[in-house]
């Protein structure tokens, strides 16, 4: 979900709105915004997307009404405790209608708290869990919002971002977290508060992150930060790192494939001054490790979820084909409640695009409690993953706005070949070796780009399966994860129902959905295990499928089995995942595409999940 607060100068509707829909990626059922005005909240909600919160408020709100409404908060809404109706749309208002509040989180203990407030005469409207706390928030309110809201949130368990506005005091905002990130953009004569750095950059890129449990004052030139029991705190400013434009879609026609094609830049940034050709290695400075710690590390644990799911299963090969090293993969949602095996020679490597997924988070902590050595692998600079592990690598690939996870996952894929060069070096390989791993990872951009350049025939291609209803994924080796994540971006913004498979596998069950006509999609290139797959692509064939094949360019053997081909460039084995990934995200947009779906925003979906 996304917040965003504004206090300062400007016609506070028109930005909140503005910045609801830089925040509109982290979830889009439902929108609403609460400004104050002659000393009244005035909200206004609507179901779906924030276009349509935008059209009521103009409707309802003639804007030189509005004008002077110089403060005020808003939120989009990914549902988790009632269906996206404008009743549980935020912002919820306390009993008296005079005190707002938008949350992101969950509040576990809202029923029995709920159960006491409706005791004692309080009115709920929503099924959310968030309505208990603006109404505790005003049960406690004697004057001083700043006060209520300390005094409410020591009664609640579970997680917030919050931010509150009280008509009695138009001039600030109160915001606080515990596990839901919160932002504060310090401007000039005005203040903005967001759960991400996307909403506040065009206001400022002077930025200030709240730790968990802090709690802020903000006026249109102050911010006041305190913890929850009201002891000051000093929490530095910094400086965001990217430009306005970088989170707009320039010209194309979705943030997708805006990003698919930003790909060999991101994948120079994410490898930029981290290949060291004298040594043979890689340098990753953020990894805070001397040589004899890495010498006794000896487990690689990598957590994520998703996406970062199967970037990590990618790692898993790469660590234990170059370092020597044991290496695994864990659902992050699994890690904390399976009680893991974790010791001082374990490397957690938590991998996470936003830096903020609950479950990662969760599991960075756990590894943490047990002693390990912690590190994360997070794009969104400052966010609490990459400040809670104190020490990792970030992707510098730029924001990623599209919910479907893209350049992230191929520059997740390239920071961890680079970890496992360095963990091989000290460990296995020569030089040499180091030298022409060095390479083949360095000649990753171009490769990328000679993919993307695919990009129409891959729309010839997907028109043709654009009308299936179910599709196979299936890959050997390093290929598995990667039918895995081909499958996942499939579903995920065609709503084409798809299945990955270790290419052996599919006969073990998964055979019998064969039909005629069924599509597989089969990852044959020219690599160790090619020759298995296409053993495993005659059997589907047997069966009837369609084949679409991902085949190395010009290896005709290949593609005399199947009945469609998409090429990528020929290269070495450790990289090819990250050309065939492309060539499938390329794939899913444009069968999305053809379907009319609502790719940047699919239903359901939403960019950083930040609840278990
Ligand atoms: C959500 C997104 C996925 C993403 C996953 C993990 O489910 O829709 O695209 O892979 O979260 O996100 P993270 O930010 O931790 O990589």
């Amino acid at each position: 979900c996304g917040i965003v607060g504004y206090i300062g100068k400007a016609p506070a509707p028109r930005v909140l709105i503005n910045g609801l829909k830089r925040l509109e990626y982290r979830g889009y059922d439902s929108a609403g915004l609460a400004v104050i005005e002659d000393g009244k909240i005035i909200v206004s909600k609507a179901p779906g997307k924030v276009a349509s919160l935008n059209e009521k408020a103009r409707s309802e709100w003639p804007a030189e009404r509005f004008a002077n409404c110089l403060s005020g908060i808003a939120h989009t809404r990914w549902a988790t405790h009632g269906p996206p109706t404008e009743v549980n749309a935020h912002p919820h208002l306390d009993e008296s209608g005079e005190i707002a509040l938008v949350h992101n989180g969950i509040i576990e203990n809202y029923r029995p708290l709920r159960a006491r407030l409706e005791g004692t005469g309080h009115h709920f409207y929503s099924e959310t869990d968030t309505e208990v706390l603006s109404h505790l928030i005003g049960e406690r309110y004697k004057g001083d919002l700043f006060q209520a809201v300390c005094d409410a949130l020591h009664q609640v368990e579970g997680t917030f971002g919050i931010a509150v506005v009280c008509a009695r005091e138009p001039g600030k905002i109160i915001t606080a977290r515990r596990g839901s990130p919160i932002v504060i953009g310090v401007g000039d004569g005005e203040t903005i508060v967001a759960s991400d750095a996307s909403a506040i950059i065009s206001h400022t890129r002077q930025v200030i992150y709240l730790e968990d449990n802090d709690i802020a004052i903000v006026t249109a030139d102050n911010v006041e930060i305190r913890d929850l029991d009201r002891i000051p705190v000093t929490r530095e400013v910094a400086e965001l790192g990217f430009d306005a434009e970088a989170a707009e879609k320039g010209g194309f026609e979705h943030f997708m494939l805006k990003e698919i094609h930003e790909q060999p830049d991101a994948l120079r940034n994410a490898i930029r001054g981290r290949l060291d050709f004298n040594l043979g290695s890689s340098v990753l400075s953020g990894m805070g490790t001397s040589a004899r710690d890495l010498a006794e590390i000896s487990r690689v644990v990598m957590v994520g979820c998703g996406t970062s799911l199967h970037a990590g299963l990618v790692g898993e090969y790469a660590f234990e084909d170059l370092a020597d090293v044991h290496a695994e993969v864990q659902q992050a949602a699994e890690f904390r409640y399976r009680n893991p095996l974790i010791t001082r020679s374990d490397l957690v490597v938590a991998i996470s695009q936003s830096g903020e997924t609950a479950d990662t988070l969760a599991a960075v902590r756990e590894a943490n409690q047990k002693g390990a050595f912690v590190m994360g692998l997070c794009n969104v600079v400052g966010s609490t993953i990459a400040r809670e592990t104190g020490r990792g690598v970030y992707l510098h690939a730029g924001p990623e706005i599209s919910v479907a996870s893209t350049k992230a996952f191929t520059c997740q894929v390239a920071v961890l070949l680079m970890m496992a060069v360095k963990l091989g070096r000290g460990r296995r390989f020569s030089r040499d070796e180091g030298i022409r791993l060095a390479r083949e990872i360095e000649s990753l951009p171009e490769l990328v780009e000679k993919t993307v350049r695919q990009s129409d025939k891959i729309a010839g291609v997907a028109q043709r399966y654009a009308q299936n209803e179910h599709a196979f994924f299936i890959g050997r080796g390093y290929l598995y994860p990667v039918a895995l994540e081909g499958a996942l971006k499939l579903k995920e913004i065609s709503y084409i129902h798809a299945e990955g498979y270790h290419a052996a596998e599919l006969k073990h069950g998964p055979i019998a959905l064969l039909e005629e006509g069924t599509p597989v999609v089969a990852l044959a290139i020219d690599i160790a295990g090619k020759d298995k797959t296409l053993g495993n692509v005659e059997e589907c064939r047997a069966r009837g499928a369609r084949i679409l094949g991902v085949v190395t360019e010009g290896d005709e053997e290949a593609a005399a089995f199947m009945d469609d081909v998409i090429e990528v460039p020929r290269c070495h084995p450790l990289v090819a995942t990250i050309p065939t990934a492309v060539a499938l995200q390329l794939l899913s947009y444009h069968i999305a595409r053809h379907r009319g779906c609502d790719i940047d925003q699919p239903r359901n979906l939403a960019k950083s999940v930040t609840v278990e």
